[in-house]
């Protein structure tokens, strides 16, 4: 497995092997591995050739008083996770050499971005929309992989590829979650005992929809009142959004049409902010 720090040495490798006939697959993350990840390269090593992981926790997807600082870095073991798992190359640039001082271009996506995440977090989809075109550009990926556990990410990531002609397939992975149900997420390790003991219930909270939308019950409000009801159970939750939205433009809709629509939640647990979404 190699490692590049170096944008240019990145860049010159990736057009040599397209050059080639390669394949490229891309992985973007933030580092701090875990299964959920691991499983967007099991999903992405079988349709390339060569699996490119990228570390990058991108400072411009940080709002002022959020966690840019605290975001938990672990370079070493995720270096061993990715040759475990097969990763052919590690991409992690340093802050400096992606956002000089004179950095001044970037991606805004007006559509998908707006409400859900995007509402409490100012900047933050103008932020990941810049550094995913910019991976893309260094990178030339054929095809990458994101997960549906950001579903809005998603979705705004499609419509800029989309929108901007970008020459890459977008692959979905689906949600990886822990035994218990808690969609896995590098920020769970701020989560104290009891906070990560109360945790699932935002899950269990989604499945309660399901059943709920299964047995009959198409009325947006009435789905959501469910979720509420359930997550209002437990004092320690502050939830932020609870709202159906259509999956393709993540705008809000009255009515569930099933495969097309999508509750995401959005839930303050201490100071940690959980996101977790399901298909309806
Ligand atoms: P990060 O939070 O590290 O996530 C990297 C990728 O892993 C994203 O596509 C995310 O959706 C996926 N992922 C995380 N947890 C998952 C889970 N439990 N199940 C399935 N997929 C999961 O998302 C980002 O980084 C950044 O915004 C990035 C796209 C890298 C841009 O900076």
């Amino acid at each position: 497995m190699q490692v590049i720090h170096s944008i240019h040495e990145m860049q010159s490798l990736a057009i040599q092997m397209r050059t080639q006939g390669k394949l490229i697959g891309c992985v973007p993350t933030m580092g701090c591995l875990h299964e959920g990840h691991l499983r967007l390269v099991d999903i992405i090593k079988e349709k390339c050739d060569v699996v490119v992981l990228s570390i990058f926790v991108n400072p411009t997807q940080f709002g002022p008083n959020e966690d840019y600082e605290r975001y938990p870095r672990a370079m070493e073991s995720d270096l061993a996770m990715c040759e475990g798992r097969g990763v052919d190359i590690v991409f992690a640039p340093k802050a400096e050499e992606m956002y000089p001082a004179n950095f001044s271009t970037y991606v805004n996506e007006e559509l998908c971005s707006r409400g859900l995440c995007g509402d409490f977090r100012p900047g933050h989809f103008r932020g990941v929309a810049t550094v995913v075109l910019m991976l893309f550009n260094i990178i030339r990926p054929d095809v990458a992989v994101f997960g549906q556990k950001d579903a809005q990410q998603v979705a705004l990531i499609k419509k800029m590829v989309s929108d901007l002609f970008v020459p890459v397939t977008i692959q979905v992975a689906p949600i990886v979650r822990e035994e218990d149900g808690l969609a896995k997420s590098s920020r769970n390790t701020y989560l104290s005992a009891p906070q990560r003991k109360v945790a699932p219930e935002i899950f269990a909270a989604l499945q309660l929809a399901r059943t709920t939308a299964d047995g009959g019950e198409h009325r947006a409000k009435a789905v959501c009142d469910v979720v509420q009801a359930h997550l209002g159970k437990f004092p320690d939750f502050r939830p932020q959004y609870i709202s159906i939205v259509d999956s393709t433009t993540m705008q809000p809709v009255e009515e569930i049409t099933p495969g097309q629509t999508l509750l995401a939640v959005a839930v303050a647990l201490g100071t940690t902010r959980l996101i977790d979404n399901i298909q309806l």
